[in-house]
């Protein structure tokens, strides 16, 4: 396919300046995007200027259309025999047509969602010298601070409009020392509570499979669990900038909490649709490993976030996996679920593998899965 015009002039754009001196320099100041606005930039630096955000944002709410983002209560799940099987109902459903879902009545307080992004709030917004020492790209580390895991990764690409803390919560979490002091213990508890819930879904997701209630949990798909706090500054010029660039998720699944201010996007139907923010609500996503080994049973849909002259915006994502850890157990299409008819879409692959491949990628754009698709 020919390069669109917005790609060329990008691309002669780019020669222009030496982006690598710039992301260095960039990175070397640990103070992410919230530096750059603390220093007063009423520009948004080439670095930042992104072919995603230059093309044209088609998205629409669906509010104001014939799409209903799905929304599933899980009042009474475990109590009522006929409500759960609704549920599962609801879940296949939703997961065939959009990939995404949020749900209600799941268990967490929302007091305790509420402290968890007023935690990741408080992290972000202390001084820079409290948060040099966590600035990392080091996937051994539990506990890390910066702006785009991917920074140095791709050529072609933009940086995003954010900034991340990571904690590895489980297996093997972060000591709680570990953890910076402005969010320790809303971490802690949220963790807790999204692990309960992780469980349940996991059950849910086997279910919707059509596999007994604890396949997928003994396969280890909700024994790892990984805490991201994402910070996204106002941005003044949001037409040049992306929040977070197109992408699926590398796990097995995801738990955003996301707060008031918007601009969340799912691809569907060929189209950026908006997720509307729900308070009290959590929005749960297929990722690249179940769909491997649901053999496309499940999609992990691409998603974005949009800069925004509103800001900060605050989101946590929780990432079921066993994340970038070296596990060598085996990933690959669910026996059951092959026949004559569905044979094997993907290879097998350890975790490490999938792990290593993913995050030297970073988000490009591409698919993850197209790597382990057998032609
Ligand atoms: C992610 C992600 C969405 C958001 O971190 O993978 O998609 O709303 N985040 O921040
Ligand atoms: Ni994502």
């Amino acid at each position: 396919m020919a390069a669109s015009s917005t790609q060329q002039n990008h691309a002669s754009f780019q020669k222009d300046y030496d982006k690598q001196s710039e992301l260095k320099a960039f990175d070397d100041t640990k103070a992410g995007v919230k530096g750059l606005i603390d220093a007063g930039i009423t520009k948004v630096p080439q670095i930042f200027i992104h072919p995603e955000a230059l093309e044209k944002k088609t998205s629409i709410n669906p509010n104001k259309t014939h799409f209903t983002f799905p929304l599933i209560d899980l009042y009474n799940i475990n109590k009522n025999p006929i409500k759960h099987k609704e549920i599962v109902k609801q879940i296949q459903e939703a997961l065939e047509t959009w990939g995404f879902f949020q749900v209600i009545n799941h268990g967490v307080p929302v007091s305790v969602l509420d402290e968890m992004l007023r935690g990741a709030r408080r992290f972000h917004e202390q001084g820079v010298d409290i948060k040099k020492p966590y600035y990392s790209r080091d996937v051994a580390r539990k506990v890390m601070y910066n702006c785009n895991f991917d920074l140095f990764s791709h050529k072609a690409l933009a940086a995003n409009w954010r900034d991340s803390l990571y904690s590895v919560m489980a297996p093997n979490p972060a000591m709680p020392e570990e953890l910076p002091e402005t969010c320790r213990e809303i971490t802690i508890e949220y963790s807790d509570h999204v692990m309960k819930l992780g469980y349940t879904l996991v059950e849910l997701l086997s279910e919707g499979l059509g596999l007994k209630p604890n396949h997928l949990k003994e396969m280890g798909c909700a024994e790892g669990l990984g805490i991201l706090c994402n910070y996204y500054p106002s941005c003044p010029q949001p037409e040049l900038a992306i929040g977070t660039s197109r992408h699926a998720d590398n796990d097995f699944f995801t738990m955003l909490l996301q707060d008031d201010i918007g601009g969340l996007q799912v691809f569907h139907e060929n189209q950026w649709v908006d997720v509307p923010p729900t308070h009290g609500a959590l929005i749960i996503n297929i990722g690249d490993i179940l769909q491997l080994i649901s053999n496309d049973k499940y999609k992990s849909i691409e998603h974005r976030v949009l800069a925004n002259k509103i800001g900060p915006r605050i989101s946590v994502a929780s990432f079921f996996s066993t994340g970038p850890s070296t596990s060598s157990r085996i990933y690959g299409p669910i026996e059951e679920l092959l026949s004559k008819d569905n044979p094997p879409k993907y290879r097998a692959t350890t975790m490490k593998d999938f792990f290593e491949y993913s995050n030297k990628k970073g988000l490009d754009g591409n698919s993850n899965l197209s790597h382990y698709k057998i032609i």
